[in-house]
């Protein structure tokens, strides 16, 4: 259960703006609250994996408060720079919410560096005291007993030590995120991913390797894969699982999706774990970007696929973008077709006023979507929870689709095969039809196969060593279990 920033915060970025690394903001609770649901998660089952925001923090953090005085030792936290020679910003870089990524400080004369708002300004990684002391911060939520971490815009730490100007992006370079706008006309070779923030995870690792089962997982935008997955590190001694966004960017592409797969997997060195991620709080929902029915063959291949999936709440619903009538998150204001707030509504747990999230009368902070809640849902056989469901109890059950091996079978385009086995013991298929007709695909030789999940009713069917599977369509076989031996 990851977590998004419950730090205290003005939050202009909706808790990214962090003021106190080390408690709880008031309307979440309290550090007492936190250790409960930590404590109840774990009689759950579950772990809690915390936000860890190294980049940046708010203006209002006591270190910039401090750092805002030249002279002060905090100065150096941050980055300072003096105007270029025509008194502008002191480099080109841009800030991803629009405008200079660095704004003038009357008061001290000098410019200061903010990759997202100039309320968030950025941490300067090449002051030893920064890095210790977001070390520091870690420690005290892994004593607290979190699982891990999930390390934010874990490249931006990287900058260039000379602060040199972004050449202008390659035509049809790949973004690997959303379209930002003005952002995406540079090439993020300086304000981002420098070498030396390498050193930095290694850290990280070491001190994640000293609580037993503690993970970090990374938002590593980063178009060139060698590059991104340099952060699994040279020898896995970077970032345990760094978010890999080809599903994302995939959508219901089907070709494209087992292209992103291919090339990421093999990018992962030897022993690397893949990590998927099919929606997240900064993009549109997966159900808007793609359909109701492509959004369920996407959760398919999310849950069957070889590596760790990410599921984004409400996705296991279904759950489409909000209609949102007040923007509030600040990349909206910057433009409004950038806006997150759609993909943020509360989760809807059950009919009626409130939705089971919050008491009727309440008005949460943003609308609730239009989908059903999870209380009909899991009653309803045909439901995209039901299929979430459904596909993690195989995950559960069947070792192949945690442990084994991934083998792409031959289709036509717009079609995805794929087998996940345990040579000799375990195997499922999963065939996910994106074509508007139905299709016949040939199953590994020789064992009988039987039906685990299906995204939908259809015609789909298994006659000997074939499977007809429907237009938009997706299903997980796997051979009769009285045949595996198990
Ligand atoms: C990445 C987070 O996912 C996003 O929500 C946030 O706005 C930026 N980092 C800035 O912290």
């Amino acid at each position: 259960m990851l977590l998004s920033p419950v730090y205290p915060s003005p939050m202009h970025d909706f808790g990214y703006d962090v003021t106190d690394h080390t408690a709880i903001d008031p309307v979440y609770g309290t550090l007492a609250d936190f250790d409960r649901l930590v404590r109840r998660a774990d009689e759950l089952g579950l772990r809690v994996v915390l936000d860890f925001i190294p980049n940046h923090t708010s203006d209002r953090h006591s270190w910039f408060v401090r750092g805002r005085k030249l002279g002060d030792e905090y100065r150096d936290w941050y980055h300072w720079r003096d105007p270029a020679p025509d008194g502008g910003p002191p480099n080109n870089w841009v800030s991803a919410f629009g405008g200079p990524a660095w704004t003038w400080d009357e008061h001290s004369g000098q410019y200061y560096l903010h990759s997202f708002l100039p309320s968030m300004p950025d941490l300067n990684w090449r002051h030893p005291p920064v890095a210790a002391a977001m070390l520091d911060v870690a420690r005290f939520w892994l004593d607290r007993g979190v699982a891990g971490l999930r390390v934010d815009c874990a490249t931006s730490i990287g900058k260039d030590p000379l602060l040199r100007d972004n050449p202008p992006a390659e035509p049809g370079a790949l973004a690997q995120h959303r379209p930002l706008g003005e952002y995406d006309n540079q090439r993020h070779l300086h304000d981002a991913g420098h070498p030396d923030t390498h050193r930095h995870y290694r850290e990280l690792r070491r001190l994640l390797d000293h609580y037993p089962g503690a993970l970090s997982l990374g938002e590593v935008h980063e178009p060139d894969h060698q590059v991104w997955a340099g952060y699994y590190g040279q020898d896995l001694d970077e970032i345990h699982l760094p978010f890999a966004f080809g599903l994302l960017e995939a959508g219901a592409d089907l070709d494209a999706l087992r292209r992103a797969v291919l090339e990421t997997t093999q990018a992962i060195p030897a022993s690397g774990w893949p990590c998927w991620v099919a929606g997240s709080h900064d993009e549109r929902r997966l159900a808007s970007r793609v359909g109701s029915d492509r959004a369920r063959l996407v959760l398919l291949a999310l849950l069957t696929l070889r590596g760790t999936p990410v599921l984004y709440y409400g996705d296991e619903l279904g759950m489409p973008d909000a209609d949102v009538l007040e923007i509030l998150d600040p990349w909206g204001r910057y433009r409004p077709d950038l806006g997150r707030d759609p993909a943020r509504a509360p989760m809807r747990w059950q009919h009626g006023p409130g939705a089971g999230f919050t008491t009727g009368g309440v008005r949460p902070w943003l609308p609730f979507s239009e989908v059903e809640p999870v209380s009909a849902q899991a009653a309803d056989p045909a439901s995209t929870l039901h299929l979430v469901r459904t596909l993690a109890d195989a995950r559960a059950a069947a070792p192949e689709l945690r442990l084994g091996e991934q083998r792409f079978l031959d289709t036509e385009p717009g079609v995805l095969a794929y087998s996940r086995v345990l040579p000799g013991k375990a195997e499922s298929v999963v065939v996910i039809n994106g074509t508007a007709a139905p299709v016949v695909v040939g199953l590994p030789g020789g064992a009988e196969w039987t039906v685990v999940a299906r995204t939908r009713e259809s015609v789909s069917g298994i006659s000997g060593s074939y499977a007809t599977v429907g237009p938009v369509e997706g299903v997980l076989l796997r051979h009769r279990v009285d045949r595996m031996g198990e």
